[in-house]
This record gives structure tokens, C-alpha cells and sequence, in this order.
């Protein structure tokens, strides 16, 4: 964990890391840095990021806008590499695209042209792998986001949400490891959006996953995640590393429970440092 880490003043906000063999964790991230050459100079995106995530937690990301989160998350994935430090699942590095990670973005980019259902198998077409032994989990998850109905409609005639819902089930079909989903309702109505947050929270529990999830939304964070990474802005850093103490299920009530509150101010005032900070840093 990074230096900066407050010492911890609440049982649910994690101490910085003193796991003795970080080879053992599912997956570790240490001392990741990534640093882009542009035509103005460097540009600093991510800067000894240090955390481990173990099989089966639930991590979100959060932080002000530009301060690398996207760029962490495709690090993790393999799609870029870091330029300083290491990532690691099982011990091994991350060198490159991994077929064990599913992806989900804030645009659901299916395919306009085919149906749910062939959206939603699409990954394992191109792995050019046998769609009829991947019917059954397809058809499992349309069920459990209530799109089976929907299998043979086109993107078009679906909602933003239902397009999404697609997106998830597509990332989940080959039966990723981890489901990395950056952003993936920030384009919707904030009711839709909470009925999303609800569906998540009751596919996780049937699917039992490890995700890695980036959201501006801090109470979805917290509602969602076993872990919330705070990170500060650019270069950017774990400032604060909470375990969430709710139990799962998760129900829509959590939202109301004081130390939900309490949670979500002290992630709302991190990521207010952390624009101050930048705002000192400019002047
Ligand atoms: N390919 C690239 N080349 C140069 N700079 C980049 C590149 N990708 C990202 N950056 C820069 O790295 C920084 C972090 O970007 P990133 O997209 O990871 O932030 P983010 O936290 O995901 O932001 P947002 O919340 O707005 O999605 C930004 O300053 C961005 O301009
Ligand atoms: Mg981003």
C-alpha cells in the first residue's frame, strides 16, 4: 500500500500491506507505474500503484476524473503494460491480453446487426470455440439478467440498460477468472442505474466472480464491492483501501444503514483531498 495510506482510524479501512509472500495472492500489483510518451512531454498516469486482490473479491475503483483508472485496469488485463513495476496473476506476470479476463465498457458495443443471443456468444465465436457447449451458460445468464425473453431482439429494440445487461452477460459467457467493467452504467438514468446496481449485486451472488470495477459513483462502489481502492489524482495513488463490512446478499436497505453513510463520506472526502491536492499542485 502506498505510503501516503492514513493510519487506520476505522476497523473497515485496510492497513497498508504486510502479506509476507504476495505470491500466493490471486493477483498483485506492485509498484505499477505507467508513464505515456506524448509529443508535450510524459504524462504520468498511474505511479506506484500497490495492492493485492484475492480470487473472488469484488474491487472497485474510484477517483477524480484522469487520475489513471482506466489505465490501471488495462494494465491488470494485459491490453497495455505497465512501464515501472509488475502485475501478477497466480505469480506469473501479465505480458499481454489475457483469454481468462472479460471486459465490459461504459458502451456496450454490440453487434448491431445480430441478435442477443449471438451478441452474447460472440467471444466464443471468435476464440472459434463450439457455441452449443456455451448454450447453457449463455442461456443461464440471459436468465439471470432477465433478457432471455429478449434473446432474438436486436441492440436497437433494447434499452440502455438491457444493452448493458447484454455487455455483462457477453463478458461473463466464456467463464472469465476476473470481469473487469470499467464504467459500464455512467451512461444511464440514475433509475435504470440503480436497478442495474441491484441486478449486479444478485448476479454476483450466483455468479461469484472476481471483478475489478471502475465507477464515479461512490455509493455504487460501496454498494457493490467487498473492496473499495481509492486513488488520487494524477500521477495517481492508492490513498485509501476499504473493506466493505456488509454481509451478502447485498439488498437495496444496505443503502440506508448509517455505516453505509459513513463509508461513502469517508471515500467522498479521499477523492475531495485528492482534488484539492491537484488544485494546490496547479496554483
Ligand atoms: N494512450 C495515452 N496516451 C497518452 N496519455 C494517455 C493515454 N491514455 C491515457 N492517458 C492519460 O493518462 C491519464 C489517465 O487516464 P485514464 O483514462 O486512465 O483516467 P481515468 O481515471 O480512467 O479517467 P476517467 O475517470 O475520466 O475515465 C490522463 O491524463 C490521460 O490523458
Ligand atoms: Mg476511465
Amino acid at each position: 500500500m502506498d505510503s501516503t495510506l492514513d493510519t487506520p482510524t476505522h476497523p473497515w479501512l485496510l492497513p497498508r500491506s504486510t502479506a509476507p509472500d504476495r505470491e500466493r495472492c490471486y493477483l498483485t500489483v506492485q509498484q505499477v507505474g505507467k508513464t505515456y510518451a506524448t509529443r508535450n512531454g510524459d504524462v504520468h498516469a498511474v505511479e506506484r500503484a500497490d495492492f493485492d486482490i484475492d480470487e473472488g473479491d469484488f474491487v472497485s475503483l474510484v477517483g477524480p476524473s484522469g487520475c489513471g483508472k482506466s489505465t490501471l485496469m488495462s494494465m491488470i488485463g494485459g491490453l497495455e503494460l505497465p512501464t515501472a513495476g509488475r502485475i501478477a496473476v497466480d505469480g506469473r506476470a501479465v505480458d499481454g491480453p489475457r483469454r481468462d479476463f472479460g471486459y465490459v465498457f461504459q458502451d456496450a458495443t454490440l453487434l448491431p446487426w445480430k441478435s442477443v443471443l449471438e451478441n452474447v456468444l460472440f467471444p466464443i465465436r471468435t476464440q472459434k470455440r463450439v457455441l452449443a457447449d456455451h448454450l447453457p451458460e449463455a442461456e443461464r445468464l440471459l436468465k439471470l439478467t432477465g433478457l432471455w425473453d429478449f434473446r432474438d431482439k436486436r441492440p436497437a429494440e433494447l434499452s440502455g440498460g438491457m444493452r448493458q445487461r447484454v455487455a455483462i452477460c457477453r463478458g461473463l459467457v466464456n467463464d472469465p477468472r476476473l470481469l473487469m467493467m470499467d464504467e459500464p452504467f455512467s451512461a444511464l438514468d440514475a433509475i435504470t442505474r440503480d436497478d442495474m446496481n441491484l441486478m449486479l449485486a444478485q448476479l454476483w451472488d450466483q455468479v461469484h466472480k472476481t471483478a475489478v470495477f471502475i465507477t464515479h459513483s461512490i455509493r455504487e462502489a460501496v454498494f457493490l464491492s467487498d473492496r473499495v481502492l481509492v486513488m488520487n489524482a494524477r500521477p495517481s495513488r492508492i490513498v485509501a483501501d476499504i473493506r466493505v463490512p456488509f454481509e451478502r446478499p447485498r439488498r437495496a436497505q444496505m443503502q440506508e444503514h448509517p455505516l453505509f453513510n459513513e463509508i461513502c463520506a469517508f471515500v467522498r472526502e479521499k477523492i475531495h483531498e485528492a482534488h484539492d491536492s491537484r488544485r494546490a499542485d496547479a496554483r
